[in-house]
């Protein structure tokens, strides 16, 4: 277009001057084009920026606004804990009592101690909780010491089974077999388990520990829910066994007689020595030995110990070194005393097994006869499916089979149901399979 413009002034002006001029005024004209556009360009540019700057103005102006509204909420939560929490240990309202001592205490202090749970179920928090959840607590929270299934691990005490026992020379008193009360299981797991953990259970997860040890007892199905409604409802196998203590009535009255204070009697003899344990053994009772001493002995010390505790009676080891016995007399009185060890070896399995006459199925299988017998044949006893396998792989509990069993239960049976840690000694599993022995095999 320049160009064609230049064509048609330069016939009418003419001249360089001209020419010169034209060509200055057309570079003005180029150069004030150049410099709208590119103001323009700024303007939109300085317009843009307005408008983003503006929109972060009022971003920020909100998040301020939001920021004071936040510290508001935080000072008025601050004073209202300030004003509750100051209670607890600012100078409380004193006493109108005679000394002007003490305060009467907050609701929430009674709250934080009265928590005990009566056999009718008061003071039971709102709550609830099922079988499997249960399992799922205890085996996290309790199972380290009691065992998964309530059992007892090690000498920890057994919360499950020993139904029928109590009567026994050795009673196995669990919360199934002994415990009268539902709500003496809450409030002592509430209170105080897990040992030196007391005190972080939910009341939800008591409910379903307290239903899950319910379960691993047989007292209730697995789809049993325990909550503050059907408490106390439930009524304990041993609700029956305890007797009201009547005797401050019928005996303590005879206690309370005048005492005879002068001119009684002529004399008093010693007629009969008190009695020594001795050497109590760890599991207690049996092996206990009496001293024989009768009233008219005086008793002498020496460096052994008193005269009326009698020496330790020697170790089998030692009696059977001591006293070389004829081959025969001698094997049968090992099997005896092999019989009496396993006896003793027995009680680890008593919690689930019963054997003997009139042995019922349990936990585990009644084990009359079980040396010598295919496994998992007893009749009326619902075997895990690994045990069903080995009944069907046709395994013989002969005494090898089962020394390898009962030594790790769980490895040698991979899914066995029957969850016992295993027995460390040898000599205990050749004692038990000899005792298990006495009764047929
Ligand atoms: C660290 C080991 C340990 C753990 C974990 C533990 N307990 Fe105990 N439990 C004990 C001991 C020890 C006693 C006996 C306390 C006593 O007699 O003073 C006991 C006693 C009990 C008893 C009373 C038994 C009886 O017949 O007298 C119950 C019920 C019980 N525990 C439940 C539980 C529950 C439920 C849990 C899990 C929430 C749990 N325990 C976790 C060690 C433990
Ligand atoms: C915690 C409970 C429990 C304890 C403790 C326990 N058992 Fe068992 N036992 C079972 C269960 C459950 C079964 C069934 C296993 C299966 O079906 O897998 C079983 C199975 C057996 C069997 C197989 C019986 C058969 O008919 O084939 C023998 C034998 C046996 N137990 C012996 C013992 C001996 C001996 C002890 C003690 C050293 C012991 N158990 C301790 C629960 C227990």
């Amino acid at each position: 277009m320049l160009k064609s413009l230049s064509h048609v002034f330069l016939p009418v002006f003419g001249g360089t001057a001209l020419v010169l001029a034209v060509a200055v005024s057309f570079a003005n004209r180029n150069y004030g084009h150049s410099k709208i556009e590119t103001l323009e360009t700024r303007i939109g540019q300085v317009e843009a920026h307005a408008a983003v700057a503006q929109e972060n103005a009022e971003a920020e102006s909100k998040r301020a606004a939001e920021l004071e509204i936040k510290v508001e909420e935080i000072q008025a939560a601050a004073a209202e804990r300030v004003a509750n929490g100051a209670n607890l240990t600012a100078s409380a309202p004193i006493r109108e009592s005679s000394l002007g001592l003490g305060r009467s205490a907050l609701k929430e202090e009674i709250a934080a101690w009265d928590v005990d749970v009566l056999p009718d179920g008061r003071g039971l928090p709102v709550g609830s909780g099922d079988v499997w959840t249960g399992e799922e607590v205890f085996v996290a929270r309790c199972a380290s010491c009691h065992g998964e299934f309530a059992e007892g691990a090690d000498n920890w005490p057994v919360l499950a089974g020993g139904f029928d026992t109590l009567a026994d020379e050795d009673p196995v008193k669990t919360v199934g077999s002994y415990w009268p009360h539902l709500s003496t299981a809450w409030d002592y797991i509430s209170r105080s388990m897990p040992f030196g953990e007391a005190g972080t259970l939910t009341a939800d997860e008591t409910y379903a520990i307290v239903a899950y040890i319910l379960y691993s007892n047989d007292l209730v199905d697995d789809d049993f829910e325990l909550n503050n409604e059907n408490f106390a409802e439930f009524k304990m196998y041993n609700m029956d066994g305890f007797v009201v203590d009547v005797r401050p009535e019928t005996e303590y009255t005879e206690w309370r007689k005048e005492p005879c204070m002068e001119n009684c009697k002529a004399e008093a003899a010693v007629t009969m020595r008190s009695v020594f344990l001795v050497e109590t053994p760890a599991e207690g009772g049996s092996n206990s030995v009496m001293n024989n001493a009768s009233p008219d002995e005086l008793p002498t010390f020496s460096a052994e110990g008193p005269s009326f505790i009698p020496t330790a009676a020697p170790k089998p080891d030692e009696e059977a070194a001591a006293i070389p016995a004829a081959q025969e007399t001698k094997v049968t009185d090992e099997v005896t005393e092999l019989a009496a060890a396993g006896e003793k070896v027995f009680k680890k399995c008593k919690s689930c097994h019963q054997i003997g006459e009139g042995a019922k199925h349990s936990t585990g299988p009644a084990l009359n006869g079980v040396i010598g017998a295919n496994a998992g044949s007893v009749e009326g006893f619902k075997y895990s499916k690994a045990m069903q396998a080995s009944a069907e792989a046709g395994l013989v509990w002969t005494d090898e089979e089962m020394a390898a069993f009962l030594a790790k239960p769980k490895e040698y049976m991979k899914g066995t149901r029957m969850s016992f840690a295993g027995l460390r000694k040898q000599d205990d599993i050749k004692a038990l399979i000899i005792y298990l022995k006495t009764f047929g095999s």
